[in-house]
């Protein structure tokens, strides 16, 4: 399995085309790609955030984890240290800066995360606009209570936690959610609940909305469900960078899927 995913990235690492710009002729990628994920722009938050992230990475503590989705590839156990828990199921800083920049860029009001784990992503999320409203969705309640620490740390208030399986918590949530300008999945990694969500989240989302897809060629499964996102009638450009993909529904685009090496 390992083999298979080392030759896939690898594959796209040889393969993917487009850096800085070059070959890519549709304007609204061009800007995306030269402005925001190539952009090596800093902001002081990324400083605390990381400087979190290393505290945690030397801890010793553990924590005993009720997972509900796909489980992780490295740690078996329910009983999981801290460092271990921030080293394979929190999303790097370079990707989690991206998510950044990508909220800035787009100024979403309501942002959905699915997975909030330790909270990584979603304080990068939450940082850019203290107006922005990010409902992050966990199933392990000891997860939720060390991430709602966490956000106190940066104090971040515009985060609303929801804790339980997404089964329920997600469609409940969205009943009282007029319309998702912006969607991180990351949890629960398998074919019929990723396009579930999907389908479930489509619902709400409008022209202008962006979902982006964590950990799209992680398995046979994630494959599968990202064609079939890609393949949805609504669904009109699609960017792949390999771990994160990203959708736009915007009619104003012309209909085109890249991959661009990140
Ligand atoms: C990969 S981690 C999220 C990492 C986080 N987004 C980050 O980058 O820091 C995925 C999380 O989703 C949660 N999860 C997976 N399936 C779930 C489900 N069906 N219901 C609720 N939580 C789920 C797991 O407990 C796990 O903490």
């Amino acid at each position: 399995m390992n083999i298979a995913y080392n030759l896939k990235f690898l594959k796209y690492h040889l393969f993917a085309k487009h850096r800085n710009g070059h070959g890519i002729h549709s304007p609204f990628v061009y800007e995306l790609l030269t402005t925001v994920i190539e952009s090596d722009d800093q902001f002081y938050t990324f400083n605390d955030i990381e400087n979190l992230r290393i505290q945690l990475l030397t801890s010793t503590n553990t924590i005993e984890v009720t997972d509900f989705g796909a489980g992780s590839k490295v740690q078996k156990s329910p009983i999981r240290k801290i460092k271990n828990i921030v080293k394979y199921s929190a999303r790097n800083s370079k990707y989690g800066q991206l998510l950044f920049r990508l909220v800035t860029f787009f100024e979403p009001k309501t942002i959905l995360e699915l997975g909030t784990s330790l909270g990584f992503s979603t304080m990068y999320l939450a940082a850019p606009y203290s107006k922005t409203t990010v409902y992050t969705f966990e199933g392990c309640l000891n997860l939720s209570k060390m991430a709602k620490y966490h956000f106190s740390l940066m104090n971040l208030k515009n985060i609303q936690q929801i804790t339980g399986n997404f089964k329920t918590t997600l469609p409940e949530t969205l009943k009282k959610i007029k319309k998702l300008d912006f969607v991180f999945f990351d949890g629960n990694h398998r074919y019929e609940p990723t396009v579930n969500y999907f389908q479930l989240c489509l619902e709400k989302a409008h022209e202008e909305s962006v979902f982006i897809f964590d950990d799209i060629h992680w398995s046979h499964e994630m494959e599968l469900a990202w064609k079939q996102i890609k393949n949805h009638p609504k669904v009109v450009l699609t960017i792949d960078l390999f771990f994160l993909g990203i959708v736009f529904f915007n009619t104003e685009i012309s209909k085109q899927h890249f991959t661009i090496k990140f």
